[in-house]
């Protein structure tokens, strides 16, 4: 490929990011505003998930739709200000799975939102230590200001103590918890007025005026507002694209999803401060310039979105180079030709064909059963890129078939499964022979079940899935973990070692007495 030039600039244009927050905290609403801000979508409600949910999923998995759930995670892009918006979906609610943590590994930056009546919760923190791991930048979002909350200022300390993170407000709440007027907007001092509108259905411009005007409106209301502003620019938590960029700080929005109210401050802070692409590190930490031939990685693997075509989706995020839909790629693991003729792109279930692809963009590869999680791609120098680092699994259960003359296509259904990601696939080291499942969410058991036996014709008995502190060890630690009570080690298929701990507690007693074993939270796919 030789078309050198506009490479950075339309990598430069990129800006990718998932939202994370706790189920109900808004973030189907925040995406559904985002893309009618952003004029991809003229009402709200027409195309994300949760519309999808209701009516248009009609080819997507059977589970689903029996479900009313959303089982895949899907991307969208949309224009905005000259810039391109990938969006990726973090499955959520009961989906929660591993996919929830790969496609963190795709994304530049993360939107946290947080319920103003409920602060950080259990669901936030989980990604967000994800965020951490990663060293994503994150921009935090007070939603549903709207309605009755906590105190604002509660909620930060909540963030900084939990979460860490410094925060930076941008915007500041004008009037007590459930008498919201509107925000202080800290970059100029002007006051920005809250309006109730029927479910923001439509865009609204917002009113803008000088704090003096709103101060004549809003007396005290205001003066605390002003107040609590002063005391921030006194502890200099103003925003910082230094410490913002390092994930040490996290710029601040107040608002209200569902009424529009807030959303363009924070779609333009996503075009201003979330990085464009930078170049990725490969397996040897050496950067693959932008401008270097066509690389990406998968990500995220969906079966059977189509049980009509039974067919298979590779999602893979650009790191360099163009994309071009027929363009043959390497396939790292293999050193094999892989041809690109189906790529698509998503946009709420809806497939649209990728005619190309920059940086920071996001393609579906359709067909393509060779691929599995972390897999590189790539034209030109050859690259690898580093495995996808997730969570150690928190759920265990073991599996067998239901009826035994069905025990190779359980296996070869079990490894299919495995390599796309969908679980982990343990052995006990000697003794039961039955393979052990891991996850980290229910959703990814009731997809396995349900694929064995419609795709691999070998029902399965699963016993309840039972949750375990579970952490990544090596043979050293291994061999004296299995002297100990309450623990045992187990093995995945690559030869990862897994301790699965009776609890929590005793995994923190080990931890507490043997500092120096490895016992590590971070597994990689
Ligand atoms: P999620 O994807 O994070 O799970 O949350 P989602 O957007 O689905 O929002 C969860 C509920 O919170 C929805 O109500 C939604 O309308 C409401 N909500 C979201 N943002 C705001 C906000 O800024 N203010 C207020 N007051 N509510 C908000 P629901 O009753 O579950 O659904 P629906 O009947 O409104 O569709």
């Amino acid at each position: 490929m030789s078309d050198g030039e506009p490479r950075p600039l339309e990598a430069g244009r990129r800006r990718t990011f998932a939202i994370i927050s706790h189920p109900d905290a808004g973030k189907t609403t925040l995406t559904e505003k985002f893309l009618l801000f952003a004029g991809a979508v003229q009402q709200a409600g027409s195309v994300t998930a949760r519309a999808g949910r209701r009516a248009t999923t009609s080819d997507w998995m059977e589970l689903e739709k029996q479900r009313g759930i959303s089982v895949s995670s899907t991307v969208v892009q949309f224009g905005y200000r000259g810039h391109t918006v990938n969006l990726l979906d973090t499955p959520g609610h009961r989906d929660f799975s591993e996919d929830t943590y790969r496609v963190l590994a795709a994304a530049d930056a993360a939107v946290m939102v947080l319920d103003v009546a409920k602060g950080v919760e259990p669901q936030t923190l989980k990604l967000f230590e994800v965020c951490r791991s990663r060293r994503l930048p994150v921009l935090t979002f007070l939603n549903k200001c709207d309605r009755p909350g906590r105190e604002p200022l509660e909620l930060l300390d909540e963030i900084e103590r939990q979460i860490g993170l410094a925060p930076a407000p941008v915007t500041w709440p004008v009037g007590e918890p459930g008498d919201f007027r509107g925000v202080l907007d800290r970059r100029d001092g002007s006051f920005v007025q809250f309006t109730r509108s029927a479910h923001g259905a439509t865009v609204t411009d917002e009113e803008r005026t000088g704090g003096e005007e709103a101060a004549l409106r809003h007396g005290t209301a205001w003066d605390r507002a002003v107040e609590d502003c002063a005391l921030f620019d006194a502890v200099g938590a103003d925003v910082d694209p230094k410490t913002f960029l390092a994930g040490e700080s996290t710029p601040l929005f107040v608002g209200s999803a569902l009424t529009n109210f807030g959303v363009r401050h924070l779609l333009d802070a996503v075009v201003d401060l979330v990085p464009a692409p930078a170049p990725r590190a490969d397996v040897g930490g050496g950067p693959r310039p932008l401008d270097a031939g066509f690389s990406g990685f998968v990500f995220k693997i969906q079966a059977n979105m189509n049980p009509a075509h039974r067919d298979h989706v590779a999602f893979v995020r650009v790191c360099s180079g163009h994309f071009e839909r027929g363009m043959t790629l390497v396939h790292g693991p293999t050193g094999r030709p892989f041809t690109t003729k189906y790529a698509t792109s998503l946009f709420g279930s809806e497939r649209l064909t990728v005619d190309d692809a920059w940086p920071g963009d996001v393609i579906g590869l359709v067909n393509a059963s060779n691929l599995r999680i972390g897999d590189t791609l790539h034209d030109g120098d050859p690259v690898t890129f580093p495995a996808i680092p997730v969570f150690a699994p928190e759920l265990i259960a073991v599996a067998r078939p239901k009826d035994v003359s069905r025990y190779k296509q359980f296996r070869r259904g079990l490894d299919q499964l495995a390599a796309e990601g969908v679980v982990q696939v343990l052995h006990r080291r000697g003794g039961d022979p039955s393979p052990v499942l891991a996850a980290v969410g229910a959703m990814q058991f009731e997809v396995l079940v349900h694929r064995l036996e419609h795709e691999f014709g070998a029902p399965v008995d699963l016993e309840p899935p039972a949750s375990r502190a579970v952490r990544r060890t090596d043979p050293a630690t291994a061999s004296l973990l299995e002297g100990t009570a309450g623990v045992e080690v187990l093995e995945r298929e690559d030869g990862t070692l897994l301790a699965l701990f009776a609890n929590p507690y005793r995994l923190d007693r080990i931890v507490m007495d043997h500092p120096d074993w490895l016992l590590d939270p971070i597994v990689t796919t």
